[in-house]
Parts: structure tokens; C-alpha cells; sequence
């Protein structure tokens, strides 16, 4: 019999999760306190923008094998059931907030079925796998549970959970491993690198990723802070250094740095999770990758007051993109919209374009100007910034839209944009870690 697995939390994580798992052939049931999240994926509808997601999902719920619920009852039958809830940043302070993990394994614990398996996949603090494992044994002593971290990228999550690069099992014995191996049977099959690991490493592993990704992004942009000192250039720099396989080129983009609901979170809460296990110095340096990180915003600002003598009071000011990266309508802790905040805050008139986040920007910011179009946020400004990487701000021609705009000045905060073809249209270009010309 094949297994039957239900999925804890349905945003990005477990509406991708569940739809990939049904795709494997499982049948699956996703379950969210959210009934408006109900209701749109079981129409076979996505409650967010994710590249092919809709149509895996409105698939699998035509087949009959993934529905979706909000009576956590429904999930009584279920064999393995994945937590995939979120671990936003505790208000107030650094550290991770776990009470929707909490209740998500409450919530179940006492009454799945004899042999069942709890999953982790959510990114939390190390030490919570084995503490809610020792929970889960003592309200129902025939449960296990286990951690399998989750590596997904938005914009990528369908690719990224149907061909992972590695799959990491953290678990305490033989037999929750060998029930992981049927459920990634598939993956297996396609030789995915597989890691047993202890629950503590399998947490760890996570956030050892995200606080590595982090360090190379911050590395390269204090490189371009260096290279505006000195004269340099960080994109050679980065091409260059890019080159030794031991580097990679991967995630050396210098700009205005990282955000989104994982980075940021997950470098804050593994500080403060290894204070409280007196590990404090051995990470000490990711407080200076953080402020390397909010110091790229700040920079940034500093060259559109360069460029407006100083006083932004009633500038036009136009922004390209407000999702912290491009392909995703996510706008949790996004350096684009942190930036618009602040520079609307100091007098100037910003319009916001997206193409896909804008209804979630307003929601978090709906004191900013947004337009549905290109040209009309690029209308009469004295300055234009590319803040979010889109393909489609790529191909817009700076001949075309010179004449739109007030001033002719652009802020690069991607490194994205061909800079000769903008110089040569006759704007004056801006960029972090490049000289500042036109
Ligand atoms: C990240 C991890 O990559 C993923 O493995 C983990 O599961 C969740 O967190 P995600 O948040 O989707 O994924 O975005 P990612 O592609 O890592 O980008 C994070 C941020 O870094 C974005 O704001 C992006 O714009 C920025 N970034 C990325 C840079 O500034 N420069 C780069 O070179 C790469």
C-alpha cells in the first residue's frame, strides 16, 4: 500500500511540497488554519505567484489525489505527515518564533495513526526536533518523528522540490529513514544525494546553508563598498574571482542584498539559538554580514541624495520592482521596498512598478504611490531605481523611455542592467561597487 502523507501549513513551502508530493503519485491531503487558503487551492488556484506551481497543483487535485482541508481531523489516516509551517522572526527580538511548529505538532500528536511519522521541513532553532520529538512520544509513545530540511528557492520551488540537489534526513532510527526512502523513492531513483544525518545536524545543515549564502552575498557587497573606495569595479571583481571552482560565480551579485522571509530570519535566529548554547563567538560574524546587508539599503540612498543635491523633498522618484527577488510576488523583508519606505519618508513622491507584487507591497506599505505599468511609474522622475531583477526591466529600451522621464538617471541596485546601453542612450548610470558615470 502506498503511503498516504498530509502537509502541515500551506504557503510556499507546503502548497509546493504537497502539489510535488501528489505528482510522485502519493495521495496527499494539505491541511492550514486559513480558510481563504482553503479554498483557493482546492480550486486548483495559488494563494501567491510561484512559476508553475497553478499548473502542478490544478492538476493534482483534478487526478483526486491532493485535496486540501482545514479540519485537522481529516488528517487521522495519514502515514507521514510533513510540518511546514512558518518560523517568522519573534517580534521584539532576534530569535525564531515557533508557535505555529508548536501547535502544528500539538494540534496532531495524539491522535495519528500507530506508526506514523512526523516530518519537520520547517527551518527551526537547533534542539526543537528532539524536543518535540520527546512530545510527540509521550502523548502517543507509537509516533515518531524526524526532520528533513527543506533547501527551496522561490521562483524555483516546483524544480527545486521535484530535483533537489540533496536530500537531508535527520532521524533517530533505522526505521523513520527507511519510511523517508519510500516517500523520495523517485528522487533516489535519479541518484539524489542522499544524508542520514542526527536531528540536530539535519537543523543545523539548514541554517548552516542560508548563513553560507549569506556570508557570500555580504562578502561580495563589502567587496563593493572597497571598490567604490578605491576606484574598482565589483562586477569584474565578482566575474573574476568567480572563475576558481572553489569560489564559484553563484551568488556573488553586488547590490542592494539579500531579504525575503528565509535569509535574513534564519542568520538572526541561528545567533540567537548559539548564545543560548554558549556557541555565541563561533557566529558572531553574522552580525556583521546582517550589517553589511542593511548597510547595502543605506548606501544606495546615498546615491539618489547625491544625485538630487541632497534634498529628496518633492522628487519624483521611480522604482522598478518591489519583490525581494525577481519571479516571486513575496515582499516579507524585501531591501526594494525597504528602500521606497525610506526615501518617500525623507519627502520624495516614489511610484512602485512590479509585476507580480504589487498587491502584496500595498498591503505592507500603502502609503506608497504603485502604477500597473512601466511608463506611467517612469513619467516626469528626476531619477529612475531598478531595485528587483526582472527580466522584463532588462529589456526596456533607455532610448525609448528617456523621453518620459524628467532627468536621466539611473541607480543599478542589481548590477543587472547593460550599462554601456544606458550610457550610450544618454543617461547618467549608477551602480554599487562601480564608478558612478554618465
Ligand atoms: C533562500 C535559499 O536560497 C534557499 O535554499 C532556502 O531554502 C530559502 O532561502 P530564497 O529566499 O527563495 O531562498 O532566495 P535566494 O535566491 O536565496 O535569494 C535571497 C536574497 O538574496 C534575494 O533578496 C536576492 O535578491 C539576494 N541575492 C541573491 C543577492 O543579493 N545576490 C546574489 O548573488 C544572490
Amino acid at each position: 500500500m502506498a503511503l498516504k502523507l498530509s502537509v502541515i501549513g500551506t504557503g510556499y513551502l507546503g502548497a509546493t511540497h504537497a502539489a510535488c508530493m501528489a505528482s510522485m503519485g502519493f495521495e496527499v491531503i494539505g491541511f492550514d488554519t486559513e480558510q481563504n487558503k482553503i479554498d483557493f487551492l482546492s480550486k486548483g488556484k495559488v494563494p501567491f505567484y510561484e512559476p508553475d506551481l497553478e499548473e502542478l497543483l490544478s492538476k493534482q487535485i483534478a487526478s483526486g489525489k491532493l485535496t486540501f482541508t482545514n479540519n485537522i481531523k481529516d488528517l487521522a489516516d495519514c502515514d507521514v505527515h510533513f510540518i511546514c509551517v512558518g518560523t517568522p522572526q519573534v517580534k521584539g527580538g532576534i530569535a525564531a518564533d515557533l508557535t505555529f511548529v508548536n501547535s502544528a505538532l500539538e494540534s496532531i500528536a495524539e491522535f495519528v495513526k500507530a506508526g506514523a511519522l512526523v516530518v519537520g521541513k520547517s527551518t527551526v532553532p537547533v534542539g526543537t526536533a528532539a524536543r518535540l520529538r520527546s512530545r510527540l512520544i509521550e502523548l502517543n509513545p507509537k509516533a515518531d518523528l524526524a526532520w528533513n530540511p527543506e533547501f527551496l528557492r522561490e521562483g524555483f520551488a516546483v524544480e527545486d522540490t521535484l530535483k533537489p540537489n540533496r536530500l537531508v534526513v535527520g532521524v533517530a532510527n533505522d526505521r523513520a529513514e527507511e519510511i523517508l526512502k519510500e516517500v523520495y523513492a523517485k528522487n533516489l531513483a535519479e541518484n539524489t544525494p542522499w544524508v542520514r544525518a542526527d536531528l540536530p545536524t539535519s537543523e543545523l545543515v539548514k541554517v548552516a546553508a542560508n548563513s553560507f549564502l549569506a556570508t557570500k552575498i555580504s562578502f561580495i557587497n563589502a567587496m563593493a563598498e572597497v571598490c567604490e573606495a578605491a576606484g574598482g569595479d565589483v562586477t569584474v571583481l565578482a566575474k573574476a574571482i568567480g572563475y576558481d571552482p572553489r569560489i564559484g560565480s553563484r551568488f556573488l551579485q553586488a547590490g542592494i542584498g539579500f531579504g525575503g522571509g528565509c535569509l535574513p530570519k534564519d542568520i538572526r535566529a541561528f545567533m540567537a539559538r548559539a548564545e543560548e548554547l554558549g556557541a555565541k563567538q563561533a557566529v558572531k560574524f553574522l552580525e556583521e554580514i546582517d550589517s553589511i546587508n542593511l548597510r547595502a539599503r543605506q548606501r544606495i540612498i546615498e546615491l539618489v541624495r547625491n544625485d538630487l543635491s541632497n534634498d529628496l523633498k518633492g522628487k519624483k522618484v521611480a522604482i522598478l520592482g518591489a519583490a525581494f527577488k525577481p519571479d516571486s510576488d513575496d515582499v516579507r523583508d524585501s531591501p526594494a521596498l525597504d528602500i521606497a519606505a525610506q526615501i518617500q519618508a525623507a519627502g520624495a513622491i516614489v511610484t512602485v512598478h512590479d509585476p507580480k507584487a504589487i498587491i502584496n507591497a500595498q498591503k505592507r506599505f500603502p502609503a506608497l504611490n504603485f502604477a500597473e505599468d512601466i511608463n506611467t511609474t517612469l513619467k516626469d522622475s528626476n531619477i529612475v531605481l531598478h531595485l528587483t531583477e526582472w527580466k522584463i526591466y532588462r529589456q526596456i529600451d533607455p532610448k525609448t523611455v528617456k523621453t518620459l522621464v524628467k532627468d536621466a538617471i539611473m541607480i543599478d541596485g542589481r548590477n543587472a542592467l547593460d550599462r554601456e546601453l544606458w550610457l550610450k542612450a544618454g543617461w547618467k548610470f549608477r551602480a554599487l561597487g562601480r564608478s558612478q558615470v554618465g
